[in-house]
């Protein structure tokens, strides 16, 4: 076998929160991913650590009364409980508040300011005087400039929906201090992207660093597609610094400022096998600047940019070596929503694992991942259902109907006759393994799954159970039951990546580790047979209502502490939109009042032949008032799901002949398009025909 060297990430947690079950798609998927590499007899190692850095953790840690570096301690210790709860298995876990990722961030600025990639420019905020620190948006509240109502976010009015930039606000308060801020120009520094066009452009689309539809979304919205446009596109400027106070590196050649912490973050994956290879006498050019080592990254879709476009710049400007792939994923939704902490439904790893087994997650998930970016929904009923009918019924079964027959005479010492069902498994190895390789753990569990399937009606048709009772058929019960143990391994074996739990278990009932996949090829025979141990537990409603409850009174308890405190760093939104489309001009309200937005009720939704992403919509604005609009909204909705509901349209545009027929507005959407174009809503009250200011 070409024995390979690969190196695998999972993107690293921000120290300023608990590990969720969202987060949890993505370990599962790695480890899973890793544990198949080692079985497979290849050299795999897991490189992880804790995102450290950045504002959020400081005004924590002011807030809290402590060090940031007591902060990060204690989620350090915190994640690596929760991720041993779930047998999530690394080779090394660091911070990226280490020596070791100072260094090398050093090292790698040095190299990028070498390239000449480096740039001076001066960027506006808000600067909290008595606090001495820049305000991000969360942390101003202020009159809104459009509707005057007080006591709003700094981004946007929770009132009228006004977005603004907090610098905009009426009598603007830092919730750090309870005083005004200042707007102070503070001199940042940006890496020049777009000098890497080219080399970015060639790495994303060809080979097979990226899904395809990763690298095509890459190309269309930000590198630019020759075909479906005039040209390339500049890639916009990096902001990489931020001016003291910051947590985080201090630049070098730069006093008072700080690296983004989107910079030293990847830096991290480096910093991480720094610290591995001091503790076990290896190099680290032998992983990070060697071809014959692959390197991959496991990501979900929100931080795609940053890994396919920052951070192959980054490490081809300071000489290391680039992913071999970027596999990513997309999100978790709860009984078909998105996740929401303030209706519990962001599940903390710690309150799953009070009420329920990790194995059963870890299968669930294997069950709904596959290679595309597809959202996975987590669904009690489903998960109950699966566990309990796969796991329960078609696997463990086959083992806890036939151990116990043979636990004093141990499996036969010749394999018997089973008709070929043991060699057809074994077989089907290698294209459960391609499954896995690609990252398709749902069609590897449900080739499993058909294994399993040929199997029980073996055990059945046998029925040991009846063997067991004629003592004349003593030899043809062995005979069964070492069949139908075998049966049992082989699955195990195949699913090993995904449960560990229940490999540990069959190793110790049939005295033979399960180890390698190459174990699923040979049968086992003439080894004793333990007492047969209870392997798996059926998954009871009552458990998962009781964690429901749980999480839904952590909930209520964070809601109620956070009325009486400033707000802190809970919502960990991307800074990905505001770098993707940077505010625009500043406008005044008289020319924000130019643009007639209203409240529309969409009472028609109909495709348009030939167009490939628009819908006709017919909008009411009340009474017999109605515009007809053609909206790019295609892949993103159905049509019969949009009739009825309400949108706030710009109603004033100038109507446009195309054609298909008038466009007689828009509908207001947010988002890059495509499939993720999201229509606003106006809240419940609000009628067709209202003016929205
Ligand atoms: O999005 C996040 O949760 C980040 N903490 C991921 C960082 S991944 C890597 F770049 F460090
Ligand atoms: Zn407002």
């Amino acid at each position: 076998m070409n024995q390979r060297t690969i190196l695998v990430t999972a993107a690293l947690p921000y120290a300023n929160g608990p590990i969720h079950l969202g987060h949890l798609v993505e370990y599962i998927q790695t480890d899973i991913w890793v544990r198949f590499q080692k079985m497979r007899g290849h050299r795999c190692v897991f490189m992880w650590a804790d995102d450290t850095h950045g504002t959020a953790i400081m005004i924590r840690a002011r807030i809290e009364g402590r060090s940031e570096e007591d902060v990060i301690a204690e989620a350090n210790a915190e994640h690596q409980r929760d991720f041993a709860g779930f047998q999530i298995q690394y080779d090394n876990y660091g911070s990226t508040h280490s020596d070791e990722n100072r260094q090398l961030c050093g090292e790698i600025w040095q190299a990028i300011r070498e390239k000449g990639l480096v740039k001076e420019k001066d960027v506006q905020q808000l600067f909290d005087v008595e606090q001495g620190t820049f305000l991000a948006d969360r942390f101003v509240r202020g009159t809104c400039p459009s509707c005057k109502t007080p006591d709003q976010p700094g981004d946007n009015c929770s009132k009228c929906g006004t977005t603004y930039s907090p610098a905009e606000l009426i009598d603007p308060i830092s919730t750090l201090s309870g005083t005004q801020p200042e707007t102070r120009s503070a001199k940042h520094l940006f890496i020049e992207l777009e000098q890497l066009h080219d080399f970015l452009d060639e790495w994303t689309q060809t080979g097979d660093h990226l899904q395809p539809e990763v690298a095509n979304y890459l190309k269309g919205h930000f590198l630019g597609d020759p075909n479906h446009d005039d040209g390339s596109k500049p890639l916009r400027d990096w902001d990489i610094s931020r001016p003291a106070p910051y947590f985080g590196f201090e630049i070098p050649d730069s006093p008072g400022n700080y690296w983004y912490v989107w910079f030293d973050a990847p830096i991290g994956y480096i910093a991480s096998t720094q610290q591995w290879c001091e503790k076990n006498g290896e190099s680290i050019d032998d992983w990070w600047r060697n071809d014959a080592t692959e390197i991959h990254h496991f990501i979900g879709k929100d931080i795609t940019y940053f890994h396919t476009l920052f951070w192959p710049g980054m490490l081809k400007s300071a000489g290391y070596s680039l992913p071999t792939k970027v596999h990513i994923h997309g999100f978790l939704t709860v009984n078909g929503e998105k996740m929401a902490k303030s209706k519990g439904t962001a599940f903390k790893a710690e309150t799953y694992l009070k009420h329920l087994p990790p194995s059963a997650l870890r299968y669930y998930y294997a069950s709904k991942l596959g290679s595309r970016l597809d959202d996975i929904d987590l669904n009690f009923e489903e998960f109950i259902n699966k566990v309990n009918a796969d796991l329960v019924g078609k696997v463990v079964n086959l083992a806890s109907r036939s151990a116990k027959f043979v636990q004093d005479v141990g499996l036969s010492v010749a394999y018997p006759d089973d008709g070929g069902l043991f060699q057809q498994a074994a077989v089907a190895g290698d294209e459960i393994a391609d499954a896995y390789e690609n990252c398709d753990y749902n069609k590897a569990m449900r080739l499993i799954l058909e294994l399993a399937d040929r199997a029980n009606p073996y055990v059945e048709n046998a029925a040991p159970w009846n063997l067991k009772k004629d003592p004349t058929k003593a030899r043809e019960l062995q005979d069964v039951c070492t069949v139908a143990l075998n049966l049992f391994r082989q699955l195990v074996v195949y699913l090993s990546p995904v449960l560990p739990d229940l490999a540990q278990k069959t190793g110790e009932l049939l005295n033979d580790p399960i180890i390698g996949w190459d174990q699923s090829k040979t049968p086992l025979i003439g080894t004793p047979v333990d007492k047969f141990k209870h392997m798996m537990k059926r998954i009871e409603e009552k458990d998962v209502k009781a964690m429901e409850t749980e999480s839904k009174s952590e909930a209520d308890a964070v809601l109620t502490e956070q009325q009486d405190v400033a707000p802190t760093s809970q919502y960990n939104d991307s800074g990905q939109p505001m770098i993707d489309e940077p505010m625009t001009d500043e406008c005044t309200i008289d020319d924000f009042m130019k643009v007639d937005l209203r409240v529309a009720r969409i009472v028609q939704a109909e495709h348009v032949e030939e167009a490939r992403k628009l819908l006709k919509l017919t909008l009411s604005l009340g009474g017999d008032q109605q515009k007809q609009v053609f909206a790019g909204i295609k892949a993103a909705y159905e049509p019969e799901k949009l009739v009825g509901r309400l949108v706030v349209m710009v109603a004033n545009l100038k109507p446009r002949q195309m054609k298909f027929g008038l466009s007689e507005g828009m509908v207001c959407a947010s988002g890059p398009g495509g499939e993720e174009v999201f229509l606003l809503s106006p809240d419940e009250g609000a009628l067709p025909g209202q003016r929205v200011h």
